[in-house]
């Protein structure tokens, strides 16, 4: 019969994973939550607590565990070897060039959620705004940012009400947070306000199980609306490229 710190000590072995004989680290972000962040996380633990694990190296390249991307990774590498399933963001795409909106708008639907399904779900639309600003028009990443205020408020003039699936994700008494109220504030009275707008008309909350949409359909407007870096997505120098390297070594150490 084990003691209690004995199984709190195997539990924490299990939370530390070696790879070709590396240690994987693991950010805070991962365990904040389960773990108290003010505290060393379990990896950290038994990493100290085990002097053969302290012989090891870190993991400070690519995780053998994830598929390995190309050299010059592109937007569609992205999709197909980081990203988890998209048919939300297709289908909302789908839905817009059904609906006779811009290719801008109809790339804003493609990536509004694009943190949600490779990055980060908290502040969505920010994240995905700023892995994107480099890359697209200008406008385009503005609706993603704010898509994610907008959507929380109803614009009768063009049929956007507030959607059903929130008062069951959220309650019926949420209430958005300051900043979203101030920022959809902000974002009412802005000359791309439609744009933003769009992206929520567009945003689906229920998928079409009958539909299965491919990014080939969307392969033509990435092309035109895309800047991608010759270096690749990462490998280039511009404001976002560590988030996309992020993405790609997602359990590097430093
Ligand atoms: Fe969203
Ligand atoms: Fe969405």
């Amino acid at each position: 019969m084990s003691s209690t710190l004995e199984r709190a000590e195997a539990l924490e072995r299990e939370q530390i994973v070696t790879l070709e004989n590396k240690v994987v680290t693991r950010s805070i972000l991962y365990t904040s939550g389960d773990y108290d962040p003010r505290e060393p996380p379990p990896w950290r633990k038994a990493y100290m607590a085990n002097p053969e694990l302290r012989q090891m190296q870190f993991l400070a390249g690519d995780d053998p565990r994830l598929p390995k991307m190309p050299a010059k990774p592109t937007l569609l590498d992205f999709f197909t070897y980081r990203f988890g399933p998209s048919q939300h963001l297709l289908q909302s795409a789908r839905l817009a060039k059904l609906n006779g909106c811009s290719e801008k708008v109809i790339l804003g639907c493609l990536l509004h959620d694009i943190s949600v399904v490779g990055f980060l779900l908290p502040d969505h639309g920010y994240w995905g705004a700023q892995m994107v600003a480099p890359y697209v028009d200008e406008e385009v990443a503005w609706a993603i940012k704010y898509h994610q205020a907008l959507r929380f408020y109803p614009d009768e003039s063009v049929g956007y009400d507030y959607p059903d699936q929130y008062r069951r994700w959220f309650g019926d008494d949420y209430v958005p947070d300051p900043y979203i109220e101030r920022d959809y504030r902000y974002a009412r009275n802005h000359r791309w306000y439609m744009s933003a707008r769009q992206i929520t008309i567009n945003d689906l909350y229920a998928f079409d199980p009958d539909v299965t949409v491919s990014l080939d359909d969307f392969v033509d407007i990435i092309g035109r609306h895309f800047r991608q870096p010759p270096e690749g997505l990462g490998h280039d120098d511009s404001p976002a490229a560590h988030m996309w390297r992020t993405i790609i070594r997602p359990t590097k150490f430093l």
